[in-house]
Order: structure tokens, then C-alpha cells, then sequence
């Protein structure tokens, strides 16, 4: 690792949870009695790999967190869209980052090492995400029905932290925001615009919340083993 490497964590935290429901934005309700924001905050601090770490949140839950984290972090306001949310993040952190990795505030059980296997295949590619083969077959459907089973080995499912060197995040964002683009994640934002998107090996803990069943595994999950490394 160069010593002078600064890397940036952005951690888009201004979804409105809408498959989750509730009034609460899942990012904010609690895993181990603190809300999943600050865990997945937290964790990232306790690396020291990690240089700066921004967090776009909704307006509304902008004046609530403002006070509370130290100098290594800064909340600011999201955007409509995910991709909106981590532009308004890279605009509000500046220029003088090396590194930039993305991370989802609903993934609190993101292994360190999958962090930094993901941030070294950026430094070198340009970048890398983390990535777990799909145990269901796939089908694809049409009228209720079976018309296609692609070959599920050709696949994997986006994971995240998903990192980037500063240039390539920064040529993507401006790109999609141009062309009015949406998507999902942005390894597959990089590899529409032509970058090469490095798989790394993932691992099926660090889990989306999505759903309310998803937390009720997390609770059981962090009852059972804790979070990992505690800050
Ligand atoms: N996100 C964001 N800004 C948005 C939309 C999503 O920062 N405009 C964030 C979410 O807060 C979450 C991450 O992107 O941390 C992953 O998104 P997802 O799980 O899809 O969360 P939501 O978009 O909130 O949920 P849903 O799609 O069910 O509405
Ligand atoms: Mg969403």
C-alpha cells in the first residue's frame, strides 16, 4: 500500500426503503441496538485504510446525525436516485482522494478483507467488486412461464464495498448524469462505459437488507457471532 493513498468511503444512506416499508428508512432502524448507518460508519473507521468516509442521507435526517461523528466523517444530502446519491457524496468530499469505495448502509456484515482484495484489484484495474455465484437456477419468464434457463455459472450477484480509482467514478457519475443513465450499482455502470470491472470473491454474509426478514436474520446474526471487529 503507497503511503501517501488516500482512499474515500461513500456509503449512500438516503434510500426511502420502499421494498423494506415501515415509517423508519430501514438504514436508520436498529442492528445490536444502533441504527445500521452508524455500524456500517463505524466499521469503516475502525479501518485504518480508510482516509475520509461521507454519507449522503435524506434532507429530512440531515439535521439528526449532523452533530454526532468526528472529523473522518460528513453527512450530506442524497439524491433522488442512488447514482445521484453517490455523486452528491464525491462532490461534497473533493478531489484529493486516490481511492474511492462504495458501500450500501444496509450491508453491515462486509468482511475487511473483502475490502481490501476489492481496493487493491481497483488500484490495479481501475476497477473491482465483490461478487457470489447465485445458488438458485435462473429463468427467464414469459406469460407466467418458463422461456429461457441461462447458464447460471456465467453469472454472479453485485456485492459491495465497490471500488474504484477516483477518475473512473468521477468519468462514470458525470457520464450517466449526462445521458440522464440509472442503474443499480456502479461496477455495472463502469463496464457500460466501457471500463474493466474486476471480479473479487465476495461471500454470502455480507447480505443486502431488503427486506424485514432480512434484519430479523441480521439481529440473530450479530446476537450470535457480534459485528466482527467492534470499534
Ligand atoms: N440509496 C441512496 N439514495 C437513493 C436510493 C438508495 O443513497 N436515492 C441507498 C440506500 O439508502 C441503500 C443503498 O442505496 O443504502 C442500497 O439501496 P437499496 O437497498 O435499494 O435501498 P432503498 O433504495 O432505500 O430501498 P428500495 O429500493 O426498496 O426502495
Ligand atoms: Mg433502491
Amino acid at each position: 500500500m503507497p503511503d501517501a493513498e488516500r482512499v474515500l468511503v461513500i456509503i449512500p444512506a438516503a434510500g426511502s426503503g420502499t421494498r423494506f416499508g415501515g415509517d423508519v428508512p430501514k438504514q436508520f432502524l436498529p442492528l445490536g441496538g444502533k441504527p445500521l448507518v452508524q455500524r456500517v460508519v463505524e466499521r469503516f473507521l475502525f479501518d485504518a485504510v480508510v482516509t475520509r468516509v461521507v454519507v449522503p442521507v435524506l434532507d429530512m435526517l440531515l439535521n439528526a446525525v449532523k452533530e454526532s461523528p468526528g472529523e473522518r466523517v460528513k453527512f450530506v444530502v442524497g439524491g433522488a436516485t442512488r447514482l445521484q446519491s453517490v455523486a452528491a457524496g464525491l462532490a461534497a468530499a473533493g478531489d484529493e482522494f486516490d481511492l474511492v469505495a462504495v458501500h450500501d448502509a444496509v450491508r453491515p456484515f462486509f468482511s475487511p478483507d473483502t475490502f481490501h482484495a476489492t481496493l487493491d484489484a481497483a488500484r490495479t484495474h481501475g476497477a473491482a467488486f465483490p461478487g457470489i455465484p447465485l445458488p438458485d437456477t435462473i429463468h427467464e419468464i414469459r406469460d407466467d412461464a418458463i422461456a429461457a434457463t441461462p447458464d447460471r455459472s456465467v453469472f454472479v450477484a453485485a456485492q459491495t464495498p465497490q471500488c474504484f480509482r477516483i477518475e473512473v467514478l468521477r468519468d462514470i457519475l458525470t457520464r450517466a448524469a449526462r445521458e440522464d443513465a440509472n442503474a443499480t450499482d456502479e461496477a455495472g455502470l463502469a463496464a457500460k462505459y466501457g471500463h474493466r470491472v474486476q471480479l473479487v470473491p465476495g461471500d454470502s454474509m455480507n447480505f443486502k437488507i431488503t427486506r424485514p426478514e432480512d434484519l430479523v436474520m441480521a439481529e440473530r446474526i450479530y446476537a450470535e457471532w457480534g459485528g466482527g471487529e467492534e470499534p
